[in-house]
């Protein structure tokens, strides 16, 4: 077993007989995810998918991959949510958040289209000047309207640079395997696609060619990334819920948030993690937040977060818990060198690595925020390897849909969404909102 739950942090705030109570409600919640007859049943693709992919397109899109390495510079992978959360979180997470700065022998990947901003968008398009593109547009709607507007921007651009033909080389695209506006467009100007299947939710898709494509071009070896997600598909479909990790990390918020603990902050010592909380956001607050419930997830990077929040975690409202991410051996080594003047104060710790020393910082916030009275569950991964990551992507993915159950929500849905965009369609003028239009614009001139 990989992924552990290191529950003495969390042992004070709940007892072992309430995990023993709440067991088999997560058993329960489990079954009824293995048996597919909850809410949201039509979404549980994502279960099987690291034995079940489709094979064919696998070895697609690692050709593909290649392709994309040898023909361009940059990669621009313009999508939204579910649709780059999970490829960019991988990417960082196993490589580094410099991966563009460090590169090597991949091209760079930016990820455009996940916010309406100009600056954004206008800095990308100077970033790209001057070199070879390729764009891999990801929308399973295919309508979605931040990455849209970014699809016709680059489009544009390439089509400028490189002609319609050229244009059927660079760019692929990854949506519904049949429908909509993307597919329908992608055939008629002869894109290569890549499929959403049709039982896989955006935030549960970066097992497949959403977050594949582009965490194949980045080097990162995707059999691996899928042979650790199989791993634990296994253990955790079948292990009871004494050690099945996420099983015991479901039940721990679950107590937790019952107890008033509504905020859950997802904790990591190393910046390579932060999309991957970005990632776990999305996973946690689309699953379970709704119908009034759920817990709001939050993130930070310690040490750096513990000089600007670190204050309210300590001292501030006693509504939060932290999960903290212990990664346990460090990809890279740095060692403190001794100095002979010793102005700053430093040799008692030169000679020791930089990973230990983030450890001691660990424990001793472990200790404190307990002290202070937030309760931690340490989930403990031995290293940032594509096998480990790929566990751990898995681990979370099940952990939410038990959770999920275990809160009385469908977790697979997320219907808060469309309220955003009625409205700004409607204040754009979009044919079909006439009526909301009039009523918005009645509503804004009260304000
Ligand atoms: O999880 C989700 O469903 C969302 O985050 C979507 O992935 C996001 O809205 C993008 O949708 P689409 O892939 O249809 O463009």
């Amino acid at each position: 077993m990989s992924v552990k739950i290191n529950k003495k942090f969390v042992s004070q705030f709940v007892s072992q007989h309430e995990l023993d109570y709440a067991a088999p409600a997560a058993e329960a919640a489990l079954s009824l995810v293995k048996s597919k007859n909850g809410p949201g049943n039509d979404f549980l693709g994502w279960i099987d998918l690291p034995i079940a992919y489709d094979k064919e397109e696998f070895a697609r899109i690692k050709a593909a991959a290649e392709r994309i390495k040898k023909m361009c510079d940059v990669l621009v992978v313009i999508g939204i949510g579910g649709s780059y959360l999970g490829a960019r979180a991988v990417i960082e997470y196993c490589k580094s958040n410099n991966y563009n700065a460090l590169h090597g022998d991949c091209p760079e990947i930016y990820f455009a289209g996940n916010s309406i901003s100009a600056s954004s968008l206008a800095d990308l398009l100077k970033m790209c000047d001057g070199k070879d593109i390729c764009v891999n547009v990801v929308s399973k709607s295919g309508t979605t309207t931040e990455p849209a507007i970014a699809f016709r921007v680059f489009r544009e651009l390439i089509v400028k640079k490189y002609g319609e033909d050229g244009a059927k080389e660079r760019i692929f695209a990854t949506t519904d395997k049949a429908r909509g506006t993307l597919k329908t467009f992608a055939d008629r100007m002869g894109y290569e696609t890549f499929v959403v299947p049709d039982d896989i939710g955006g935030r549960y898709s970066v097992l497949t060619a959403v977050g594949l494509l582009p965490i194949a071009v980045a080097g990162i070896d995707i059999d691996a990334l899928m042979a650790g997600a199989a791993e634990a598909r296994e253990e955790y479909l079948n292990a009871p819920f004494a050690g099945n990790a996420a099983l015991e990390y479901a039940v721990l918020r679950n107590i937790l948030y019952k107890r008033g603990k509504s905020t859950e902050i997802l904790v990591s010592y190393e910046p390579a993690a932060q999309m991957l909380s970005e990632w776990w956001k999305q996973l946690y607050g689309e699953s379970e937040g709704k119908d009034g419930k759920g817990i709001y997830p939050a993130s930070v990077v310690f040490s750096t977060d513990l000089h600007s929040l670190g204050q309210f975690i300590q001292d501030g409202s006693r509504t939060m818990f932290e999960t903290v991410i212990d990664i346990q051996s460090p990809k890279d080594h740095v060692t403190i060198p001794h100095d002979p003047e010793d102005t700053d104060g430093l040799n008692y710790i030169a000679g020791k690595e930089l990973d230990e020393i983030n450890h001691k910082a660990m424990l001793g916030t472990l200790l404190a925020h307990v002290d202070g009275g937030v309760p931690n569950i340490v989930i403990e991964t031995p290293d940032r390897s594509e096998r480990e990551t790929g566990r751990l992507i898995y681990f979370f993915e099940l952990a939410c849909a038990v959770s999920g159950y275990m809160l009385g929500v469908n977790p697979f849905d997320q219907p808060g969404v469309e309220s955003y965009k009625k409205n700004m369609f409607a204040l754009l003028g979009k044919k079909g909102s006439e009526q909301r239009s009039a009523e918005l614009a009645e509503r804004i001139a009260k304000l």
